[in-house]
């Protein structure tokens, strides 16, 4: 099943080279190294429009920059910037797009020097840049199937920097699921536990308990991933128990959801032609999609300092 793209206009304001330009201003050479070898780092924020507020809330701002600067350390990317200026260079986007709906925003750092050679030297460029975002997968219930693609591991390519030249391991599994016709990949690790899926965390319900695969699984540390073990532990009072799963332990589950910034909260109702619990979204999943949605459109004041608002009711000219 065709997974939704959403593409940047090039009228939007970005930040590229230092300074706010037009999306579509920016060019650049095929030589680019980070273009060849892969040698950059990314994020993904959301920013979900607030319709009674007129803001847009940007979810966990300062959370995804301090795992990008994290990521660009591991990379030796030398970004201009401390977090707290990328916080306000990303609301000032905002600002000057001015999108009344649920957007998602692009923060990209790479090596940009024009040079043939594999290494971690030379020049970096930092990009950010904003699209428009609904639901990237459906939310009432995925099918997904087992990759026979391993998950790249930590020490190969490492799994907790979002590292642009990973992705290629998560475009051939989800390449494989699709064209199967499964909505998303689950990947096991090199040793044969479960990972994660191709760009969300995983998490079990089993026994009434909690459990997702720990940090040591290859997997990147997601920023849902730990909403959503606070909203388990706050609201429901279920901690989580990060340990390593077994394949066939995803049959056996009464309830299997996905957590990340692209996917929210996706719960999987069907694994390799199994039908997980009872085949519908389970209680548990449907409680923290609920609460997970009202925190991050800024709807819940005990998780108010999930998000920042951003003005959007006037919009600059063009
Ligand atoms: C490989 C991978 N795992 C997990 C996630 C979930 O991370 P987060 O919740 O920080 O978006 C993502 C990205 O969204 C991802 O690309």
């Amino acid at each position: 099943m065709a997974r939704k793209a959403f593409a940047a206009s090039d009228a939007e304001w970005a930040y590229h080279g230092e300074e706010y330009v037009r999306l579509g201003d920016v060019r650049l050479s095929p030589a680019t190294h980070g273009l060849n070898y892969g040698t950059g780092v990314f994020e993904g924020i959301r920013a979900y429009w607030n319709e009674s507020r007129g803001t847009l809330q940007v979810l966990k701002l300062r959370e995804h920059y301090e795992r990008f600067e994290k990521s660009c350390r591991i990379l030796h990317i030398e970004l201009p910037h401390t977090v707290d200026e990328l916080c306000e260079i990303t609301l000032e986007i905002l600002k000057r797009n001015a999108p009344r709906e649920d957007t998602y925003i692009r923060p990209l750092a790479y090596k940009a020097i024009e040079s043939v050679g594999v290494n971690l030297r030379g020049d970096s460029e930092l990009s950010i840049f904003t699209v428009p975002m609904g639901n990237y997968v459906e939310l009432t219930g995925l099918r997904c199937a087992v990759s026979s693609w391993r998950r790249t591991a930590d020490n190969a390519i490492p799994a907790r920097t979002k590292c642009t030249g990973s992705y290629v391991n998560t475009a051939l599994a989800v390449d494989a699921a699709h064209r199967a016709g499964y909505d998303d990949a689950i990947f096991l690790t090199q040793a044969g536990f479960v990972s994660e899926a191709s760009a969300a965390n995983i998490f079990l319900v089993r026994k009434g308990g909690l459990i997702t695969p720990p940090a040591t699984a290859d997997i990147l540390e997601g920023i849902t991933r730990d909403a959503v073990m606070e909203l388990a532990e706050r609201e429901l009072g279920m901690p989580t128990d990060k340990r390593d799963v077994g394949r066939t332990e995803l049959y056996a589950a009464d309830e299997v959801f996905l957590t990340g910034t692209g996917f929210q909260i996706a719960p999987v109702t069907e694994i390799d032609d199994r039908k997980v619990g009872t085949g519908e979204m389970g209680p548990i999943a449907s409680r923290l999609q609920e609460l997970y949605f009202k925190a991050a459109r800024g709807e819940n004041p005990d998780y108010a300092d999930w998000t920042v608002p951003v003005e959007v009711a006037a919009r600059t000219a063009r």
